[in-house]
């Protein structure tokens, strides 16, 4: 049944289906008032300012994150087209799925819970790539800094996860290969480097479907 209260020259109307009903009950009013905010605001659970913010900080943190991936090896775009070509070696990377259809199909708990999970195992990744990259000699800075703002993020997403009452996901170690040449080493940093693009290219959608569907006040 659609109702709906109208206020004229002080005084109240109450509207059923049309019908004008005059002299309503201020009290009356008032709790039906209370009612409708109440009904408003429990289809929107989560009308979080704070968690909205949240959303904008993580969003940021990707948007950051895009630059690092070119910075992670020193190829032309020729070179990186070609070791890419030869396949994917990382099984352990995350498989990011992002067609439309399967994002806006994520509830809030589901986006947030992958988020953490994608963004957790990058950082792994990123510090196993560190590692070998140091054991075959190569400059490791820039997948430290990738594992910095990894860790930043999933912290971001962690804070998100606590907020709307979510476990927080646990991830199993991934195995990882023993790096022995610079080759590899070069060929494995392309491959994290191609995902890590999709990666932040897809939080960054995920974060605009659930601030629609969740931030539309903010
Ligand atoms: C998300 O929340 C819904 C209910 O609100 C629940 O059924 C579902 O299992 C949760 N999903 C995850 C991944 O926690
Ligand atoms: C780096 O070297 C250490 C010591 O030799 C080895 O244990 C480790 O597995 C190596 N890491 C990678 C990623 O190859």
């Amino acid at each position: 049944m659609s109702s709906d209260i109208t206020c004229l020259h002080r005084k109240c109307f109450q509207t059923f289906g049309g019908e004008l009903i005059p002299d309503f009950d201020p009290c009356l009013l008032h709790l039906l008032l209370l009612a409708v905010l109440f009904v408003n605001s429990s289809s929107h659970p989560i009308q979080s300012a704070a968690l909205c913010k949240m959303f904008q900080s993580i969003k940021r943190q990707a948007y950051m994150l895009m630059n690092f991936p070119k910075k992670l090896h020193d190829l032309t775009d020729d070179e990186l087209i070609n070791l890419v070509a030869l396949g994917n070696r990382l099984d352990s990377l995350p498989n990011i799925q992002h067609t439309a259809a399967q994002l806006s199909s994520l509830t809030l708990n589901e986006s947030l819970s992958q988020l953490y999970e994608h963004t957790q195992s990058f950082k792994l990744h990123a510090d196993w790539l560190k590692t070998a990259k140091e054991n075959v000699s190569l400059p490791s800075h820039s997948a430290e800094g990738i594992s910095v703002h990894l860790l930043q993020l999933s912290n971001l997403i962690k804070a998100s996860l606590h907020q709307i009452n979510e476990e927080v996901p646990q991830l199993p170690s991934p195995s990882l290969p023993v790096v022995s040449t610079a080759f590899d080493v070069l060929r494995f940093s392309a491959e994290i480097s191609e995902q890590l693009k999709v990666f932040c290219m897809w939080s960054i959608r995920v974060l605009n479907v659930q601030r629609k569907s969740h931030c539309s006040r903010h």
